[in-house]
C-alpha cells in the first residue's frame, strides 16, 4: 500500500521525521479539522477480512499505522489503495493467507484485532505474539479465552499463536475488565459464529460502536453497541460496504489541552462532544470555556489553569489516552493535582521527559503528583510512543526557549499534519 500518491495532502508521512520543535508563541487561535479516529480505522481495516468484495472507508487518517495495517491487509492477499484524500478502498479477495506476520504486529500491536476475523472466516489464523512496549507488558489472555470460549484451539508455537476451528459457536462471555481490544476481537468473531453471542462487561468505547455500525451494514446481527453487554446473532456470511469513519477524539483532546496551555481560542472542526463528556468536564474544572457548536466544538482559555486530580478509567471515565496531555498542562496549571492510572500500569515515562522540562511531578506506584508553576523551561527530550511525544510538544508550547522532541515519528502513528495544523493556529512549530 502507497502512503505518498497524488491525492495525499501536503505532508509526506511515511518519512520518518527526525524531531519536532516547538517555541512558545501566545494563543492559539482558528479551526482546525480533526480527522478520522485512529482507533476505529484499524479495526474497521480488520473487519474487511470477514467479507469478500471491496469495502470504501471514508474520513480515513493519512497516518502511519494506517500505512501498517494496510501493508497488513496486503501481506495477506488483499488490495488496498488510497482513492480520495481521506478515502481507503479494500479490495478482499475470496482467499486470504490468514497469517500476521511478526515484523508487522511488532510494529503495531494491534494488529492482534485480525485474530478474531480470520479465524471466524477461514477456520485456523495465525497471529505473531505481540510482545511489550514502551507502557509495560499488554497481555492478550482475555482476547484467547473469549475465543476459546467460542470453541477455538488456540496454541503456541515459534511466537505467533495458533487458532483453529471448524466452526466457531456462540457462547456467554465474561470479561473481567472492559478491554478494547478483547472485545473487538471476540466481537468480530462471533458476528460469524453459529447461534447468539453475549458479551458482558464489554468495553464501551465509541470506537467499538463504530466498529458494531459497520459489522451490521456488512449483514451482521449486533445490538447493544456502547453498553456494557453486546448480543450477536451470528450470521453465514457478510458483504463488502461503504462506511465514514467517527472523529478522532484523542486528537480532539489534543488541540483542545493545547488552548488550555498555550491559551486562546479555536473551533475543532467535525469533533463531536458527546464521545468526550468527562474530559470536557475536567478542563471545565480547569477553567476552560468549551461548547458544542454546528461545526464540531468552541473551546476558549484566557487564564493561567487551575489544577484538577484526575483518574483514567474504561469509558465513559478520562481515556488513559488523554492522560499524557493532562499531565503537561497540569505542569503549568496553579496548584497541586494529584494524577491516578488504572489502565496500563507504566504509562508514566513521558513524566521523565517533562521533569527535564522543569515540571514538578512525583510519581508512586500508579499516581503521580503534580506541583504546577507558570511556565517550564525548552529541553531535549524524546518521545516514547505516540501520546507520550505529543505530551513533550503541548509543554514546549508554554516553555521558555526551544523545546525540541526526538524520535518524532511515533506522533505520525497517531497524527496527520501535527506540525502543520498547530502552525495554522499560530503555534511556533517545525520539524527538522
Ligand atoms: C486500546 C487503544 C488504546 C487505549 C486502550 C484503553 C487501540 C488501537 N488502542 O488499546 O489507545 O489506550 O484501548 O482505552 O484501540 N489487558 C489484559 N489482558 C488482555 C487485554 C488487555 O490484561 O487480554 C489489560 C491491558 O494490559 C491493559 C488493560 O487491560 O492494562 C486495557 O487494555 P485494552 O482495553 O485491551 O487496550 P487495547 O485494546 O490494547
Amino acid at each position: 500500500m502507497q502512503m505518498k500518491r497524488k491525492t495525499q495532502p501536503s505532508s509526506e508521512h511515511t518519512e520518518q521525521v527526525e524531531r519536532v520543535i516547538v517555541r512558545p508563541n501566545g494563543p492559539l487561535e482558528g479551526e482546525v479539522a480533526i480527522g478520522g479516529a485512529k482507533n476505529s480505522v484499524l479495526k474497521l481495516m480488520a473487519a474487511t477480512t470477514l467479507a469478500e468484495g471491496r469495502h470504501v472507508l471514508h474520513n480515513v487518517p493519512r497516518i502511519s499505522d494506517v500505512g501498517w495495517m494496510g501493508e497488513l491487509l496486503e501481506a495477506m492477499g488483499a488490495r488496498v489503495e488510497w482513492v480520495g484524500p481521506h478515502d481507503l478502498a479494500i479490495e478482499t479477495p475470496e482467499d486470504l493467507v490468514p497469517e500476521a506476520p511478526y515484523e508487522l504486529v511488532e510494529k503495531m500491536r494491534a494488529s492482534i484485532v485480525v485474530l478474531g476475523p480470520l479465524l471466524a472466516r477461514f477456520g485456523r489464523a495465525r497471529v505473531a505474539l505481540p510482545g511489550g512496549d514502551d507502557f509495560g507488558p499488554r497481555p492478550v489472555d482475555m482476547h484467547l479465552r473469549a475465543l476459546e470460549s467460542l470453541g477455538a484451539t488456540i496454541d503456541f508455537a515459534h511466537g505467533y499463536i495458533e487458532a483453529r476451528a471448524r466452526r466457531l459457536r456462540g457462547q456467554r462471555i465474561v470479561f473481567e475488565f472492559p478491554s478494547v481490544g478483547a472485545t473487538e476481537n471476540a466481537l468480530m468473531a462471533a458476528v460469524l459464529a453459529e447461534g447468539r453471542t453475549e458479551i458482558d462487561n464489554a468495553a464501551r468505547e465509541p470506537e467499538i460502536a463504530d466498529l458494531v455500525r459497520f459489522l451490521n451494514r456488512m449483514g451482521a446481527q449486533v445490538s447493544g453497541a456502547g453498553s456494557s453487554t453486546l448480543v450477536i446473532e451470528g450470521v453465514d456470511r457478510l458483504h463488502s460496504v461503504e462506511h465514514t469513519l467517527i472523529p478522532d477524539r484523542i486528537e480532539a483532546a489534543t488541540f483542545m489541552v493545547a488552548v488550555g496551555i498555550a491559551g486562546g481560542e479555536v473551533t475543532l472542526q467535525g469533533a463531536r462532544a458527546d464521545h468526550m463528556d468527562i474530559l470536557i468536564q475536567k478542563l471545565g474544572d480547569m477553567g476552560m470555556r468549551i461548547s458544542p457548536s454546528s461545526e464540531g466544538i468552541w473551546v476558549m482559555a484566557t487564564k493561567q489553569l487551575k489544577s484538577v486530580d484526575i483518574q483514567t478509567l474504561p469509558f465513559p471515565g478520562l481515556a488513559t489516552d488523554y492522560k499524557p496531555f493532562l499531565v503537561a498542562a497540569l505542569t503549568v496549571a496553579d496548584g497541586v493535582s494529584i494524577v491516578t492510572e488504572n489502565i496500563f500500569s507504566g504509562r508514566f515515562r513521558y513524566i521523565d521527559e517533562l521533569v527535564r522540562m522543569g515540571a514538578d511531578i512525583r510519581t508512586e506506584s500508579h499516581h503521580a503528583v503534580i506541583r504546577g508553576r507558570p511556565m517550564l523551561s525548552g529541553a531535549q527530550v524524546r518521545a516514547h510512543d505516540i501520546r507520550a511525544g505529543v505530551a513533550v510538544a503541548l509543554a514546549g508550547l508554554k516553555a521558555e526557549g526551544e523545546t525540541v522532541v526526538s524520535d518524532a515519528f511515533h506522533i505520525d502513528r497517531g497524527y496527520e499534519d501535527f506540525v502543520e495544523k498547530f502552525k495554522s493556529l499560530g503555534a511556533d512549530m517545525d520539524r527538522k
